[in-house]
């Protein structure tokens, strides 16, 4: 996590029951920043009104986006939350380049309306939706999700969103609707980091049928209480807490239900790295990176350890089922 991040917010979001000798330590140093830098005032100010700020509070610079309490199973994490200064520093995504704070700093040229996302395929009903009816569609719920990286780290974060289950619906799937197919934007005048080639553009990543209708997988608009910040993937993605976080894909334009399992931008890019399930699982090794612990952003300090990566993310009891006979190992 970059340091920077953390003196530009000068609010770090810490209640009096977070405070552990790790936070003491970490806000102290940060004092110690901020009047090495000149900016006790400010410093102070942020203070002083740390301990009145709600823990999901957003910035208050974008529009607010409320939902309520999720009471779908398994949907409200009790971790403490990650900052929001982290949610929104610390990114991947490609589109904007590969630097974990390119995101933040570039993705300002992303036009999240209008906005459309077309629905196509083995479906009843295909179709276009602009932005505001996929608002409308379903009640807005906040649900606190953990988010693993396969690279290693992972953050809790306040999603605001419904089912994906809740535009399967609208859209009667037919019989041949096996997979999922999930298309985000490739606009090379909003997007800097498309003249890369990291990926073969659009980032497209995929699901089978009974995974998008999993109440677990979230539809999100928003987070903290209020609409995604472009770095995040405005104005729509993905949220599938039990896989690595790149199954969850951002700015979503396409929706296409098809017959066939789909290959994932990162399956295409490194076939033995990146399956198509990728569900976390602490007993299947990434070739590059273990995946029996991670890092949880916000409390690696010098004397932190990492945490137990857990069987799906620790979702199995809600997901372990769709995967049922299924040999893990092999399919990755
Ligand atoms: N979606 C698109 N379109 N492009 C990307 O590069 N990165 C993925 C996923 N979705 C990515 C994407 C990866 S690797 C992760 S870990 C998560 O988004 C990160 O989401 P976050 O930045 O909101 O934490």
């Amino acid at each position: 996590m970059p340091r920077s991040a953390h003196i530009r917010s000068n609010a770090p979001r810490i209640l009096p029951s977070d405070i552990t000798p790790q936070a003491v330590y970490q806000e102290r140093r940060q004092w110690l920043q901020l009047m090495a830098t000149g900016a006790a005032g400010a410093g102070l100010a942020a203070w002083a009104g740390r301990e009145a700020m709600a823990q999901t509070a957003g910035p208050g610079k974008l529009a607010k986006l409320p939902g309520a309490r999720s009471a779908v199973a398994g949907a409200m994490s009790m971790d403490k939350l990650s900052r929001y200064a982290d949610a929104t520093g610390y990114n991947n995504f490609y589109e904007f380049g590969t630097e974990k704070s390119d995101p933040a700093q570039y993705a300002g040229s992303l036009r999240p309306r209008p906005w459309t996302v077309t629905v196509e395929g083995e479906v009843g009903k295909p179709g276009s939706f602009d932005l505001d009816q996929l608002l409308k569609l379903s009640p807005m719920e906040e649900r606190v999700y953990r988010l693993r990286c396969v690279e290693g780290w992972s953050m809790v974060i306040p999603w605001v969103g419904y089912s994906l289950a809740e535009l399967i619906k609208k859209v009667e799937p037919n019989s041949r609707a096996k997979y999922v197919e999930f298309i985000s934007l490739a606009d090379r005048s909003q997007m800097p980091g498309l003249r890369n080639g990291v990926l073969d553009w659009p980032y497209t990543e995929g699901l089978r049928i009974d995974e998008a209708m999993h109440p677990l997988s979230l539809l999100a608009f928003g987070m903290y209480g209020e609409v995604l910040p472009n770095q995040n993937g405005a104005p729509l993605r993905l949220i599938l807490p039990w896989k690595y976080g790149f199954k969850s894909a951002k700015s979503i334009v396409k929706i296409r239900f098809v017959e066939k399992q789909p290959v994932s931008s990162w399956t295409e890019s490194a076939p033995r790295e990146y399956g198509f399930y990728s569900n976390v699982n602490p007993l299947v090794d990434h070739p590059r990176w273990s995946q029996g612990s991670e890092r949880r952003i916000g409390e690696d300090g010098l004397f932190t350890k990492k945490r137990p990566t857990l069987m799906f993310n620790g979702y199995a009891d809600q997901v372990a089922s769709l995967y049922a006979g299924m040999d893990l190992k092999k399919f990755y």
